[in-house]
């Protein structure tokens, strides 16, 4: 979407734009967004996309991925709380879709298979299938922009004594709610985002007892009674997991919450990035132009602080150098730039400097494309007070209220506090204040 509203946004003020065709395999918007209660492979065959579960709630303020030329009072009319459960962003996503009409430009239902570059020509030929019809097509093109995520794949590490764990052991991208796991111990291997919210959800559903197993370090949350954290899992043996510091528990189910990888089946392995979940993979100039053949790019390929707005920063840059507008340097100083990018970013040692860095590379994007700046520094602001919010209380963080730095509006705090909210409808997010029978039943244990 972001690549295709800066193409729309250039044509608007009567530029020239290039043919643009967007495939997508889902039959809808949204990416990530778009939930399924599907695992495994969707009703084409296809493998499931998205990773999103039930009860799923922005996990950063709101304020902090506003689009800046289509903000969420435009959208809903209406000052809304800082959190919005899933149906709520991908009804806000949607309506930028719709608004700037980039929606019908998509061929739904295509998943891209191959993509073949001659470098004779200079043009690549993807193979394509439509899945509603059963055909296959081929198209050239001069350019390609991958936007396919990489949180879609999972990463399944394997632990000594695992296949003897006679309960059900999952990867988070197989996670659909935690309704299910109301009694039970459960252990979630990893000690991210996944882990993190997984968990509290897991608690909020009546989880026995939840264990979170980290490689690195701890997330260090006041965790409430029935929530802690132990090292990493050194074996299993049948239902006992073990952990490097010698202890040992007994669980009845194992989430693997051990992220996802940079995995692009439809690009030869030279076209790839093969990195880790970091805020600067390898190869991209200007985190985002393949180093190896700049007619590639990439959005959304780092880790995430910031989103939508750093894709579409992204996408406007992008949409310059494929313009002309921006010219990209030779090779060499391409390089020369990715390895100062890189310099810097080893220098970043904590979360505060990762946000920093994140904000200067959008802010570098920004100022060589005509995308609206904004207070970059104020989202700064916004995510350090996210993160002490969290430190404060990882079960309330989500009831607090922050100011846009794209309008001004105050955010408001929603009707129903997160712990007690068992319907993340948008219709039920967006009534007004629920009558005291609605409040009661939506907090009665499922
Ligand atoms: C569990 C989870 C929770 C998250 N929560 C938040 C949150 O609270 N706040 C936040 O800001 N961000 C969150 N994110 C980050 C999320 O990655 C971004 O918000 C956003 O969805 C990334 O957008 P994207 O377009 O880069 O990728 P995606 O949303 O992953 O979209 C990629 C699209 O490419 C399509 N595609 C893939 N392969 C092909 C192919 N071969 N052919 C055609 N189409 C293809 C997919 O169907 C999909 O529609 C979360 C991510 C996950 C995994
Ligand atoms: N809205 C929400 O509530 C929500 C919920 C879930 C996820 N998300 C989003 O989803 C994205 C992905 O988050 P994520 O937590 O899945 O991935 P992630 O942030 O990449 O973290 C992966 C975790 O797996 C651990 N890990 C990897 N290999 C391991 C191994 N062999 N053994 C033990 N641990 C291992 C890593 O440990 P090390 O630290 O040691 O590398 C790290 O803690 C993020 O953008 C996040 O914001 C959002």
């Amino acid at each position: 979407m972001a690549a295709l509203r800066a193409f729309k946004s250039a044509e608007s003020r009567g530029e020239q734009v290039p043919d643009i065709v967007c495939y997508e395999k889902q039959d809808d918007w949204g990416g990530q967004w778009n939930f399924t209660w599907r695992t495994g492979t969707d009703h084409y065959g296809e493998p499931v996309h998205s990773s999103m579960y039930r009860n799923l709630w922005s996990n950063g303020p709101k304020e902090a991925l506003e689009f800046a030329e289509y903000t969420f009072d435009e959208h809903f009319g209406r000052p809304i709380s800082s959190y919005p459960p899933r149906e709520v962003l991908w009804d806000y996503i949607d309506g930028r879709a719709t608004q700037s009409g980039v929606k019908d430009s998509v061929l739904f239902a295509h998943a891209v298979r191959w993509t073949e570059y001659d470098e004779a020509t200079g043009t690549f030929t993807l193979t394509v299938d439509d899945l509603k019809n059963k055909r296959s097509l081929t198209e050239e093109f001069d350019e390609v922009i991958v936007a396919t995520g990489h949180f879609a794949f999972p990463n399944v590490p394997d632990f000594d004594g695992i296949e003897t764990f006679p309960g059900e052991v999952i990867h988070a991208h197989e996670f659909r709610g935690a309704e299910r796991f109301a009694g039970q111990r459960l252990l979630l291997i990893g000690g991210s985002y996944s882990a993190e919210d997984i968990g509290i959800q897991s608690h909020k559903m009546g989880a026995r007892q939840v264990t979170m197993s980290y490689r690195s370090a701890p997330q260090g949350f006041a965790w409430p009674d029935g929530v802690d954290e132990v090292p990493q899992v050194a074996s299993f043996d049948g239902s006992t997991a073990t952990f490097v510091d010698g202890t040992s528990r007994e669980f009845d189910a194992v989430i693997l919450c051990t992220g996802y990888l940079h995995h692009y089946p439809f690009l030869p392995h030279e076209s790839q990035i093969d990195s880790p979940n970091n805020l600067y993979p390898e190869g991209l100039y200007r985190g985002v132009t393949w180093q190896k053949n700049p007619k590639i790019h990439y959005l959304g390929a780092q880790d995430q602080w910031f989103t939508f707005n750093m894709f579409d920063a992204q996408a406007w840059f992008v949409r310059d150098v494929i313009l002309g507008r921006i010219e990209l340097p030779d090779p060499q100083a391409r390089q020369e730039s990715i390895d100062a990018w890189l310099e810097t970013y080893s220098g970043v040692e904590d979360d505060a400097a990762a946000v920093r860095f994140q904000a200067d590379y959008i802010r570098d994007l920004i100022e060589q494309t005509d995308y609206p700046m904004f207070d970059l520094d104020a989202v700064v602001d916004t995510f350090l007070a996210w993160k002490k919010d969290k430190k404060t209380d990882i079960l309330t963080y989500r009831d607090q209220a922050y100011r846009s730095v794209m309008t001004g509006t105050m955010a408001v705090v929603h009707h129903t506090a997160w712990i007690d909210e068992l319907d993340d409808s948008r219709e039920r997010y967006l009534s007004s204040q629920p009558s005291a029978d609605e409040a009661q039943d939506a907090a009665r244990p499922a």
